[in-house]
């Protein structure tokens, strides 16, 4: 018997590098999404800022408006893709969207993890769905998983590579000695980064997904102001190659973990450039491939791997999504994202991690006591220490046993204080040697 096939038409708002990949791959999946879904899509309406610019993309020209409201408000759209980008006008479009009954599908991180409780608590007022895989990690089915089959594991820590942009330019740095002007050009080119790529290099962007994964994982309200970012503007090719001498590599991850604070539950939410043990799973996340490594007491460990930006990857998301919307809204049903309670956010100050430090000093007697009494004086103990002669100075690398962050962040003040101290380098914070 055949399946009766209904017709589901989509308002497209955006169509860049990811709203064009998303009219292709409805176009050349249309049949066997009808066949296996009984769902005919088809995009209605196109929202865009230039409608003159021509558009490789399988689409009547004449569907093509500037005006985003036209396609919310058309009686034509039943279900709405929100693929602009940005806080507005992309807000007012969705809450309008939802108010009006019609199901939004997302990619956009920033406003999630910027006004995330107000869209979940509208969407689920209407009872539509608000549904946005596509925004963290791109292709990797990583909120599903959060939102359903983990939803009662005991999660401890995410940790994730969640910027393909940064993880492009880091590898290329590493491998090829690409320069990172370079490297950056090249992941726009590939069509990786934000349209402001300072959103990627600075942890931004990865701050906005750390905000949206630590809310699905820990049931906790957090928002982007929430996240301790730093992102890869500092890293140097030095950096890099001392980091592979010690058997390690430099990634900028993004990092959520429950803590105790005076015996009550509070989530650390960071964005970094991290070292990575060489045998560490994700240490071998390459190029713009993303990858989410989640602990919890029950399942113990899983990772999530694959391509973490780019047109298609993320277009795939969104079409997974697209059907599920679709086929909720068939059946005048929707997923409830839940509401998520007030949390205590620890400060980067009451962290404690591993700490590689570079420091420069006057090769003289005397100069490492005077170093490791520093050390010692702030309660951070040395795990390891190589000193290499250059001309009249010496380099000292250190690595560090588990610190307080605020601990380790006075002894680099007092470091500097010291005469026989030129500079200190790069400081990264080490994933897991303990
Ligand atoms: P993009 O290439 O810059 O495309 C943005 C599109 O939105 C363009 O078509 C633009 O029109 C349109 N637009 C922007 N502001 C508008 C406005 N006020 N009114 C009407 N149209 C407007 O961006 P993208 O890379 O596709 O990213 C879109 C969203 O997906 C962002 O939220 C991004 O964070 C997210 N995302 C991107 C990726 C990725 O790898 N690129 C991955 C995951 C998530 P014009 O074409 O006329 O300029
Ligand atoms: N600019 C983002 C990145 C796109 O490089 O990961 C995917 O969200």
């Amino acid at each position: 018997m055949s399946m009766e096939l209904v017709n589901v038409n989509v308002g497209l708002l955006g169509c860049g590098t990811v709203g064009a990949s998303l009219c292709k791959l409805i176009d050349e999946q249309s049949e066997a999404i009808a066949e296996r879904t009984g769902l005919t899509l088809g995009v209605a309406l196109v929202a865009v800022r230039d409608v003159s610019q021509s558009r490789d993309v399988p689409i009547d020209p004449s569907l093509f408006t500037d005006d985003p409201n036209s396609v919310i408000e058309s009686p034509d759209v039943d279900v709405v893709v929100e693929v602009m980008g940005g806080i507005n006008p992309s807000k007012e479009l969705i809450l309008k969207a939802l108010e009006l009954g019609k199901p939004v599908v997302t990619a956009n991180k920033e406003l999630l993890a910027t006004h995330g409780d107000e869209l979940y608590s509208l969407a689920k007022q209407s009872e539509v769905d608000l549904l946005f895989e596509a925004a963290v990690a791109a292709a990797i089915p990583i909120i599903r998983p959060l939102r359903e089959s983990l939803v009662g594991e005991p999660i401890t820590r995410v940790m994730g590579i969640v910027n393909g942009t940064t993880n492009f330019i880091l590898t290329k740095m590493a491998e090829d000695s690409m320069p990172y002007a370079d490297a950056l050009d090249e992941a726009q080119r590939l069509g990786y980064a934000e349209s402001d790529p300072t959103a990627d290099v600075e942890g931004h962007d990865a701050a906005a997904k750390a905000a949206i994964i630590a809310s699905l994982a820990f049931g906790g309200q957090v928002t982007l102001g929430d996240v301790h970012v730093e992102g890869i503007t500092k890293i140097t090719p030095e950096d890099i190659d001392f980091a592979h001498r010690l058997n390690h590599c430099i990634k900028l991850l993004a990092i959520t973990e429950k803590q105790k604070i005076d015996g009550e539950d509070a989530l650390c939410v960071r964005v970094h450039p991290s070292m990575v043990p060489l045998t560490h799973p994700l240490a071998t996340v390459r190029e713009s491939f993303n990858a989410i490594f989640v602990e919890g007491d029950a399942m113990g460990e899983l990772m999530f791997y694959g391509r973490g930006a780019g047109g298609a990857p993320t277009a795939s998301a969104v079409l997974g999504d697209l059907i599920d919307a679709s086929c909720n809204l068939k059946r005048s049903n929707s997923a409830s994202i839940g509401e998520f309670k007030p949390m205590k956010i620890s400060p980067i100050s009451d962290l404690e991690s591993q700490y590689f430090l570079e420091v420069e000093v006057d090769d003289q007697p005397g100069v490492l006591a005077q170093v490791a009494t520093v050390f010692g004086e702030h309660h951070v103990s040395i795990r390891s220490m190589e000193q290499e002669g250059l001309d009249s100075e010496a380099r000292l690398i250190f690595i560090t046993h588990k610190a307080f962050e605020s601990d380790f962040q006075a002894a680099i003040k007092a470091l500097n204080e010291l005469e026989a101290v030129r500079s200190v380098g790069t400081v990264l914070r080490v994933i897991g040697i303990d």
